[in-house]
């Protein structure tokens, strides 16, 4: 099965997989995680980091948990190994654990399941009803971006008893449908961009500036390929057929495929190389003949704008990028004739995404075809570019979007595909890649970190009067989505509030430093902070309620936004305020009541902050279209090409068109994202599937029922049925009997077919920023309670509770997973996560939460419908991470007094910040 050639030290090693004696003959370093991938083709385990960091990998080593990556093979002789693949068969509690995760929602991408599985598995075989902390303490050591760890601890102390909730049948809107493309991601079946490449796909490997700003030049290359038996192909920017350049904004496209003389960050792309399995295995990018010479770099927005600095790209002044701007009235005045103002400075630093699967695919021709299959957020959008990249029609590339383990954003971006597409165009062979973590860490797309001053006011009563904002924001070497954060940000830096006198200004300025895309939020995030913050300094100077102070200013259905668009309902963010009045009151009883002991070293706290998120492009077209048909054999077909990067949109958009139709999700057959035969879905971002491709979803479940019911000549309101390969047609008073194998199929094989589009209506906003950017927007507020240790500056949080107006909650337990994932992240961005290019290139340096930093989730779901959502309902994805940093950073101050303004908070900046108020106070 290998595909690896044995070296001269290779040895053979035999041991127990899954209960069957293997022999594999391999060298005794080589990982226990790469023999079970490539020699014994057992794809379930799967890689992160290849460092220990992350326990992906994870297997049973005679039965204890291991990262896989860290087992040398000549550890294995006669030993025993269990991985997912084998779980079932081989332990008693394995395919109980799947069922109860399945049901639990604890699988969103499930990248990282297997190795929670396993883990799990060790814990319940030796402790069948573990404690939380049990749980905590046992899995600590495997890393999840998405699930925020508690539906995943719930699953596992549940998996034992059968606790676990039994997935309701049917699937309509509103029931806790278990996800429909679920299973496999607990059997190590689900296939993500490194697991499904052809056995003999040659290997494709990148040379990479070490340097944020060089000048470089090839050396004897032709030789260096001469010298390496095993390489088929070196590919530089001279190889590139058409533009060298990519973007996801066409008019900022500005990025190459590989840079041309010039480096503009560390890890940018400047040659690839391709060869044989077994020889690239052992590449060093440091022996390819590549002279850098390093430049002075600019890693700051203030230095990248002082005068006479270096232009990034020669066509953009002052290094700016582009800027935003909304206003409306006289925002001086009304501050000027404010009875309060707070204002402050805020920054927030890099922000990696650290999705535990990085970047990986293959590509081979077909003929004068491409097939690009790999980890995406956008397959349409890739395959527009790869084609201009290429000097091929669109119509000649399929992209084929694998399982995508984590993607937030980042893998909305091209990455790795331009090189793979061209090896195997060249080459006529297939070729694979898969980043290492640091060269994913290095390479792909950042959150913009951020410097923000604002000024709010108040009158006397405590009603905002005006808010004035300002943010720039480094969007890196290239344009990436810095126009987008440039343009969202001042529409939504108001928060959900009154404003009558606003002014809002962006600027994205370019940097030597990695490009900064897309993460959960396009920058609101880190304008909510500044906004958040300044609202508990108005409360306290008017010595109002922070809770009430939002409720009062907030938003209601009638009211105008700060762009001057007008929702008459679906304006839901004083119910949610509203659901966490109760919390909020117990919070802060009982942290007076911890707080009474005043030797205790440890103060707790109560802050809340709100969120509000346009779902879609910001005045931009936004089309999704979704494809559905009836088989002969009566099975519902639905082609759905909404990338599904955990968030579930298998699962809502299939119960959509279950509650459109009014027949059972158990006859839908997915036809998942494919650009060959799946209609434009859009991309994944801006929390847009569940609106707008749930919108078509429901037009075009509309569209086939009313096929379906006027073929049977009976009323559009008329019940379907289906019995075998007949679809019964009922009015009420008349059953009509369709025999489905009987009619005529189309070229899908389909005997009735139905797509539809839905493009939400936005206008553009004028020189004042005035308009309606958004079709609708969701809402959410959250409350955090700490506890800070005011002698180490240590910051936990004891709990979240979380009230987000989703409109229609379609399916209630992906909901709560995206809010628990939002939070888990945004506590992350509060407290730690801080990226250095070339300090913190990895999952050991890179800190993100784990089991123990997220707490309980109380979850607060408000239904105030949407006018135009399926079903009412509304984006979710982004708001859900927006209130978290701001509620912490509110709570750090009601307990300590410390202000907080830049982040991460850290311990140290949190003593600094406590030292500061002590000396004020
Ligand atoms: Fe855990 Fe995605 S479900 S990393």
């Amino acid at each position: 099965m290998s595909q690896h050639a044995a070296d001269a030290d290779s040895i053979e090693l035999t041991f127990t997989v899954n209960g069957v004696v293997v022999s594999v003959t391999a060298p005794p370093q080589e990982r226990l995680s790469n023999i079970l991938r490539e020699h014994l083709g057992l794809k379930g385990t799967k890689i992160g980091c290849d460092a220990g960091d992350c326990g992906a990998c994870t297997v049973l080593l005679e039965g204890t948990p291991v990262c896989a990556c860290m087992v040398p093979g000549g550890r294995l002789d006669g030993r025993e190994v269990i991985t997912i693949e084998g779980l079932a068969a081989n332990t008693a509690v394995g395919e109980p654990l799947q069922r109860s995760f399945l049901a639990h929602g604890a699988a969103q991408c499930g990248i990282c399941t297997p190795g929670m599985l396993v883990t799990a598995a060790a814990l319940l075989t030796t402790t069948p009803q573990p404690s939380t902390a049990d749980v905590e303490d046992a899995l600590g050591g495997v890393l999840c971006r998405c699930t925020g760890y508690r539906k995943i601890v719930a699953a596992v102390q549940s998996a034992g008893d059968q606790r676990a909730p039994a997935a309701a049948p049917g699937g309509a809107v509103g029931q806790r449908q278990a996800r429909i493309d679920g299973w496999a991601k607990l059997t190590g079946d689900d296939q993500f961009g490194d697991d499904a490449a052809p056995a003999d796909a040659l290997t494709l490997k990148v040379v990479r500036s070490p340097y944020h700003h060089a000048r470089f030049e090839f050396g004897a290359v032709e030789s260096y390929v001469r010298s390496k038996a095993g390489i088929a192909l070196v590919l530089t920017a001279e190889d590139i057929p058409g533009d060298n350049v990519f973007g996801v904004i066409p008019t900022f496209r500005d990025q190459p495929v590989f840079a041309e003389a010039e480096t503009r960050f560390m890890g940018e792309a400047v040659a690839a190389v391709i060869g044989e399995a077994h020889v690239m295995q052992d590449f060093d990018p440091r022996e390819f003949p590549v002279t850098f010479t390093e430049l002075p770099p600019l890693l700051d927005t203030e230095g990248a704008q002082t005068t006479g600095a270096e232009t990034v790209h020669d066509t953009r002044s002052g290094n700016v990028l582009t800027e935003g701007f909304v206003e409306r009235g006289d925002v001086e005045q009304a501050l000027a004739q404010s009875a309060f103002v707070a204002e402050g400075e805020f920054s927030t630093g890099f922000v990696e995404h650290a999705y535990i699967e990085p970047e990986s695919g293959y590509a081979v021709r077909r003929g004068d075809r491409l097939e690009v299959y790999g980890c995406t957020q956008a397959p349409h959008m890739d395959r527009e570019e790869l084609a201009r990249i290429m000097a091929l029609q669109p119509e000649d590339i399929r992209v084929l979007p694998s399982a995508v383990g984590g993607g937030f954003g980042s893998k909305l971006d091209l990455s790795f595909q331009p090189m793979l597409a061209l090896a195997a165009w060249r080459l006529d062979r297939a070729v694979r890649v898969t980043y290492s973590r640091p060269e994913s860490m290095r390479s792909t797309t950042k959150r913009h970190p951020s410097r923000i001053q604002a000024r709010v006011g108040t009158d006397t009563e405590g009603h905002l009067t005006a808010m004035s904002f300002f943010g720039e924001f480094n969007t890196g070497a290239y344009a990436s989505w810095g126009p987008t954060v440039a343009n969202r940000v001042p529409v939504h830096a108001s928060g959900p509030y009154r404003l009558k006198s606003y002014q809002a200004r962006s600027r994205a300025v370019h940097t030597h430093s990695a490009p900064a895309g897309a993460f959960r939020g396009f920058g609101v995030p880190q304008s909510a902070i500044a906004q958040e913050v300044l609202f508990d300094e108005l409360a306290a100077r008017l010595g109002h309620d922070r809770l009430a102070f939002r409720i009062k200013n907030a938003l209601v259905a009638g009211d105008q936004t700060v762009t001057g668009q007008t929702f008459n309902q679906g304006v839901g963010i004083r119910a949610c305020l509203a659901a966490l009045e109760a919390p909020w009151a117990d919070a802060l009883e009982a942290v007076a009541v911890f707080n009474a002991d005043t030797t205790d070293q440890r103060r707790r706290g109560v802050g809340v902050a709100s969120c509000w998120y346009g779902c879609g492009n910001t005045s931009l077209p936004n089309p999704s279209t979704i494809k559905l048909g009836l088989t002969p054999e009566g099975r519902v077909r639905l082609y759905q090409g909404a990338v599904d990067i955990g968030q579930g949109s298998n699962t809502v958009v299939a119960q959509i068109c279950a509650q459109t139709l009014g027949l059972e999700i158990e006859h839908f057959d997915l036809i998942s994202a494919d650009t060959d035969s799946t209609p434009d879905a859009g991309k994944t971002s801006a929390s847009r599937q569940t609106f707008v491709s749930g919108k078509a979803a429901m037009l075009s479940g509309t569209a086939l029922k009313r096929a379906i019911t006027s073929s049977a000549g009976l009323a559009a309101s008329s019940s379907l049925r289906l019995d075998g390969d007949r679809v019964i047609v009922s009015d009420g008073h008349t059953n009509a009997s369709i025999e489905l194998a009987e009619l005529p199929v189309n070229d899908d094989g389909l005997v009735f077919v139905a797509e539809e589009t839905f493009d939400p209506p936005t206008t553009p906003l004028d020189e004042n920023g005035q308009g309606e950017p958004y079709a609708s927007f969701g809402y959410g507020a959250q409350v955090a309670v700490v506890e800070v240790d005011t002698k180490l500056g240590t910051v936990r949080v004891c709990s979240m509770t979380a009230a987000h107006d989703v409109g229609c909650a379609i399916n209630p337990t992906l909901v709560e997973g995206q809010i628990e994932g939002g939070i888990a992240q945004g506590i992350g961005m509060a407290l730690m996560e801080s990226w250095t290019p070339g300090r913190t290139d990895n999952l050991h340096d890179y800190l993100i939460p784990t089991f123990g930093d997220v707490p309980d989730i109380d979850i607060r779901l408000i239904e105030d419908p949407d006018a135009l959502g399926p079903y009412g309902a509304k984006g979710l994805g982004e708001h859900v991470l927006i209130p978290t940093a701001p509620a912490i950073l509110n709570a750090i101050r009601h307990a300590t007094g410390a202000v907080l303004r830049h982040l991460p908070a850290t311990p140290e900046r949190v003593l600094a910040a406590i030292r500061d108020a002590e000396s004020v106070g």
